[in-house]
């Protein structure tokens, strides 16, 4: 199957050689100096990034230093960032690559993993950045770039979205590995940006931009936080008549399942008495009232857990519609939650 993100290769290699910024820790390819800035960078825009970078490498321009310092030193240099526990991190990985490492940086992505604040995301910016291993490194700008690239509407705020394309990514990435990474960050940065102001015409990718092709830049990618769910018992009656007609009534006209029928119903549970007290307040008069079945119903972000009860009455009223249970399956739009309970 041919790879969709394949066209993008070439083009973002060439536009990021022309268009990179020269950023400090850019002038080398020393993966102390990379991994000092993205850390800094995933909680801090990179103007503000750029003052703390020069003055913490002035006061620890080495691994070796960076192991030994005193905390104090090292949470005065990193005041301001915030996520102290990344500061104190760098600290005890510097201390790791010391002492198990011989004081020489891990090459690999695998090995770079293992140290402390170190996850997928800076793992695989040392290792391409600074060592050209094919590996990728998604953050939120990438997803941004690739999930429009490809016009996927995914939830980018999903582990598995982030799985996806970081395998989609994984069979693309060529030789010159870092480029291509930084590239993408970069595009994200200065071109592919968030809220809907992409600057498309200024962009390398456009040719093979799906989003942009199809008028979808606004709308990808989707970011979609996780709803609250609320809980809501009910208790639902299923009210037969003498002739075994059942009563439905009509919801109203706003909210959850507008418009639709359903069984008379009333939030919370309650005893039997008081279900007979209810009754009557809706102008029945039951003879038997029986409890029948416990059901729970899944909506979007609200979950209804009904407990149901079988009611006789002599009578039927005008407060309800009644009808037989073969007109209801076959005439009246009845929402599953309560088809659950006939
Ligand atoms: N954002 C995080 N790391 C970056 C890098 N190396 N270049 C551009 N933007 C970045």
């Amino acid at each position: 199957m041919k790879n969709e993100l394949l066209p993008i290769v070439e083009p973002l290699l060439r536009w990021f050689e022309e268009n990179r910024r020269a950023l400090p820790w850019r002038e080398d390819r020393e993966p102390y100096h990379v991994w000092i800035s993205e850390i800094m960078l995933q909680q801090t825009r990179i103007e503000a990034v750029m003052r703390y970078y020069a003055r913490f490498m002035d006061a620890l321009p080495t691994v070796e230093q960076l192991s030994t310092v005193d905390d104090d030193t090292l949470l005065k240099l990193w005041e301001g960032l915030g996520y102290y526990s990344r500061a104190r991190n760098l600290k005890k990985a510097a201390g790791i690559i010391m002492r198990d490492h011989g004081g020489v940086f891990p090459r690999c992505y695998e090995q770079l993993r293992q140290l402390p604040g170190i996850g997928d995301y800076t793992a695989g910016a040392i290792a391409s950045l600074c060592f050209d291993e094919r590996v990728p490194a998604v953050d939120g700008n990438v997803l941004r770039v690739i999930t429009r690239v490809l016009g996927s509407r995914a939830n980018v705020l999903l582990q598995t979205t982030k799985q996806d394309i970081t395998r989609q990514l994984c069979a693309v990435i060529p030789e010159q590995a870092g480029r291509f990474n930084e590239g993408l960050m970069e595009l994200g940065e200065l071109i592919c940006l968030p809220n809907g102001m992409p600057d498309c015409v200024r962009c390398p990718l456009y040719r093979c931009c799906t989003a942009y092709l199809q008028g979808l830049t606004a709308e990808i990618p989707v970011r979609q936080k996780e709803l609250r769910r609320t809980a809501v018992e009910k208790t639902v009656f299923l009210i037969h008549d003498a002739n075994g007609y059942i009563a439905i009534e009509k919801r109203d006209g706003q909210g959850l399942l507008s418009g639709m029928y359903q069984l008379p119903n009333i939030d919370g549970y309650f005893s039997v008495e008081e279900l007979y007290d209810r009754l009557k307040g809706m102008g029945l008069d039951p003879s038997a009232i029986d409890h029948h079945k416990d059901r729970k119903h899944v909506f979007t972000h609200i979950d209804w857990y009904m407990c149901s009860y079988r009611v006789s009455v002599a009578e039927p009223n005008d407060r309800f519609l009644w009808v037989s249970e073969e007109e209801l399956r076959s005439a009246y739009p009845l929402p599953t939650a309560f088809k659950k309970l006939l």
